[in-house]
């Protein structure tokens, strides 16, 4: 950066607008199907903006301009360039993939932005538990360099699930965060480990055991949360049956950034209650039994003398595996269920509540 530029730093300086088109100035790979892409605008230009936002490119493919959504993964406290990290879809198609095949230094791109709200600037906390998977990594390494930066002693969880180890982004970067300031405690959830690679860290999908054995004070943390829509559903319904003060909950889909407050989603989410009634129908006793929505299958069966056998009662062993025919259960399970016999229809007895009218095979 030129000494003029310095200056502007101090004193005076000017942003960048949208107006400007960005120029790509590096081309960082991350990992087999993952890019930084960095952008500045001139020398002189600083970017201002909060950790966790994000801009809104257009991306000129071969069947018109599409315009992607895309976190910075930068942080605004080394404000010379802005960069997103890109990963590819399964279906290596739209926005991108095109950005992976065709973005190159030199190349300029029109964005509009930055815009939304999830960031840790606007809920300052004394102690954080930053939760995502896959590409909802990066609203996270954004907040996480910008409290690294700002060395202001954040005490903060870092929990990130992957498909597998070869797939965690800025995994390097993280872990020397984590050596450097014993304040950033890191946990990496694989579902999957690589060939020929020794893993020591979890495997699995999250679950309520995880959490409590990473963050046994998750309840006094301010939570941020991003991934898929299935992967924020399960940690809201860990977060909710740990009864944890869902206020302190903050949630972006890396598929559909969040603008405003007036954007946030009504949950809706199934609590089960106490004072709601249920019924489960038996096919053994070919019987309708009335129950509330917050007793398990298996508490309702041992009642009325249906043998299911169980053991750890916390849905990890998987002994209270039962088909369900018909209706719709809330269970919240620590990995004792495939996701294809969830599919199938099986459900675990001692973590499945009934919600209105459930029939069992048993
Ligand atoms: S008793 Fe172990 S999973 Fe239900």
């Amino acid at each position: 950066m030129s000494s003029s530029g310095l200056a502007k730093l101090k004193d005076a300086p000017y942003y960048w607008n949208d107006e400007q088109r960005l120029e790509c100035v590096m081309v960082m790979p991350e990992t087999q199907n993952a890019k930084t892409f960095f952008f500045k605008v001139d020398d002189e230009q600083l970017f201002n903006y909060e950790p966790g936002q994000f801009i809104t490119i257009e991306v000129p493919t071969e069947k018109g301009i599409l315009h992607r959504s895309y976190t910075l993964s930068t942080t605004p406290s080394r404000p010379l360039s802005i960069g997103i990290t890109v990963k590819r879809k399964e279906d290596g198609q739209g926005g991108s993939a095109w950005l992976l095949d065709n973005l190159k230094l030199g190349d300029t791109v029109k964005a509009y932005g930055p815009s939304g709200i999830f960031s840790c600037r606007n809920l300052p906390a004394k102690k954080y538990l930053f939760i995502s998977a896959g590409s909802g990594i990066t609203p996270m390494i954004s907040m996480l360099r910008w409290l690294y930066d700002y060395s202001v002693h954040t005490d903060i969880t870092f929990i990130h699930c992957a498909a597998r180890p070869s797939e965690i982004l800025f995994r390097d970067e993280i872990e020397h965060m984590s050596k450097r300031d014993p304040d950033i405690k890191v946990s990496w959830i694989v579902k999957e480990t690589d060939r020929y690679d020794v893993w020591t860290g979890f495997q699995g999908r999250f679950n309520q055991i995880m959490l409590e054995l990473i963050s046994p004070d998750f309840a006094e943390r301010e939570v941020f949360c991003c991934g898929s829509e299935g992967f924020m559903q399960s940690v809201r319904d860990i977060l909710h049956a740990e009864e944890f003060d869902m206020s302190h909950y903050h949630e972006e889909s890396f598929g559909a950034p969040i603008h405003t407050e007036e954007d946030t989603p009504d949950h809706n989410d199934v609590i089960p209650a106490d004072d709601v009634e249920a019924e489960i129908h038996f096919n053994s006793l070919n019987r309708d039994v009335a129950c509330k929505q917050t007793d398990t299958l298996l508490s309702v069966a041992k009642e009325v003398g249906v043998d299911i056998p169980s053991a750890c009662m916390f849905g990890v062993c998987g002994s209270c595996k039962i088909k369900k025919t018909s209706g719709e259960v809330h269970m919240i399970h620590n990995g004792g269920i495939s996701d294809a016999d969830v599919e199938s229809g099986y459900v675990l007895a001692c973590c499945s509540r009934a919600i209105g009218r459930v029939v069992l095979e048993i």
